[in-house]
């Protein structure tokens, strides 16, 4: 993997860059959409390299692992082909869905035992077979195995729970180095900083996680539930000391504020059912505002679901339609907010990326983080 940085802007931490891996190049910021289990929800192919056109998507570690299992893509040829998808895959690593869907996970040093969100079944996840695991998956980027505390998280456990994350790290990376490729491409190994919300926490992981000298640096632990003001704080302690010349990926953020908010802080890559799990429920987010397509309002609007035509769905249908088809809990309704959302947030990131390019950034970020911030 190569990171080239374009430029950074003038009154933030905000950059462009490329990200060059071997399923074709990734231009900065980004934002990745969410297939947790080798689909992007309610999208095709076709249309999310066609229409939402990102470079990378993001696949999940704890779900391709109970199904369709390693073995089902190991036989595949790797997440690429099973899914035929020939861009960047990101997998993440289970730190997060383990302690969020799991019931009765046992967290120890060795590792974390889980009962399946499916069946009941009892798993075993350790740095080292979920490097395995990753491996054979096949992405591009794999994550280290972590813990990702709760908020609130009290100091103590915050801090314990960080010192075995790290610990955690250093056995991924001496797994990873014993555990050949399965296929023809490269993969790219990412560790993540935690630290809940406490500063001399976070200072002290993202200045471990710099120290492993790894291509790329993660931040998790964050949109969990504390104030966004919270989240900026830790964004902004960490970017301090992660080296300026590897990305930077903060997981799970978020609306299209803590985008252009994060970004401008020094992040460039990142990731959020946000667009996809909240389109399903009729929330379609707008350059102006976010807006809930089912309420009784847009009953016989008839203008277009959004006027600046990102995505051909845009234009395509009414509010009235889209409203109409979220009432009979018709599929297509599902389908084009997805759509919709997923193009509006590239949109936003290349948007960010041009702003960045033009030396403009701040200003036309704090323009949009004003526009955005209503419920039309
Ligand atoms: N996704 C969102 N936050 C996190 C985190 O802290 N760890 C991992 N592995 N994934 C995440």
């Amino acid at each position: 993997m190569q990171f080239n940085l374009e430029k950074t802007d003038p009154e933030s931490q905000a950059r462009a860059g490329t990200i060059t891996l071997d399923h074709g190049p990734v231009e900065t910021p980004i934002f990745m959409p969410v297939g947790t289990v080798g689909t992007v929800k309610g999208v095709h192919q076709r249309e999310l390299s066609q229409d939402i056109n990102p470079d990378i998507i993001l696949g999940n570690t704890y779900h391709l692992y109970l199904r369709p299992q390693t073995d089902i893509l190991e036989k595949a040829g790797g997440i690429h082909k099973f899914m035929n998808w020939d861009r960047n895959i990101l997998t993440d690593s289970g730190g997060y869905q383990v302690y969020s869907l799991s019931a009765n996970r046992k967290i120890k040093e060795e590792g974390v035992k889980f009962k399946s969100h499916i069946d009941g079944s009892m798993h075993f996840f350790t740095p080292e077979n979920v490097m395995e695991i990753q491996r054979t998956i096949g992405a591009d980027i794999i994550m280290a195995f972590d813990e990702c505390t709760p908020y609130p998280c009290d100091y103590k456990y915050a801090k314990r729970s960080m010192h075995m994350t790290h610990r955690w790290l250093d056995r991924c990376i001496s797994h990873l180095e014993k555990t050949p490729l399965k296929y023809d491409y490269n993969q790219t190994f990412f560790p993540i900083v935690q630290g809940s919300t406490y500063k001399d926490l976070r200072k002290q992981s993202a200045e471990y996680i710099a120290s492993v000298g790894a291509a790329g640096n993660a931040i998790g632990g964050l949109s969990v539930g504390e104030p966004a003001e919270e989240m900026y704080a830790m964004t902004e302690v960490v970017t301090d000391i992660l080296p300026e010349d590897k990305p930077r990926y903060l997981m799970g953020v978020g609306t299209p504020i803590n985008l252009l908010e994060n970004i401008a802080l020094g992040i460039d890559m990142f990731d959020c059912v946000m667009p996809t799990r909240n389109g399903r429920n009729g929330m379609l987010f707008t350059a102006h505002g976010s807006i809930n397509i089912k309420n009784k309002k847009w009953e016989d609007d008839f203008s277009p679901i959004d006027d600046m035509d990102i995505t051909w769905v845009d234009t395509a249908y009414s509010k009235a339609y889209v409203r109409h088809l979220f009432k009979v809990k018709e599929l297509l309704g599902m389908q084009i907010a997805t759509i919709h959302n997923l193009g509006f947030y590239l949109w936003l990131v290349r948007e960010a990326r041009k702003h960045i390019l033009a030396g403009d950034f701040t200003s036309w970020k704090n323009k949009m983080v004003k526009q955005m911030d209503k419920r039309l």
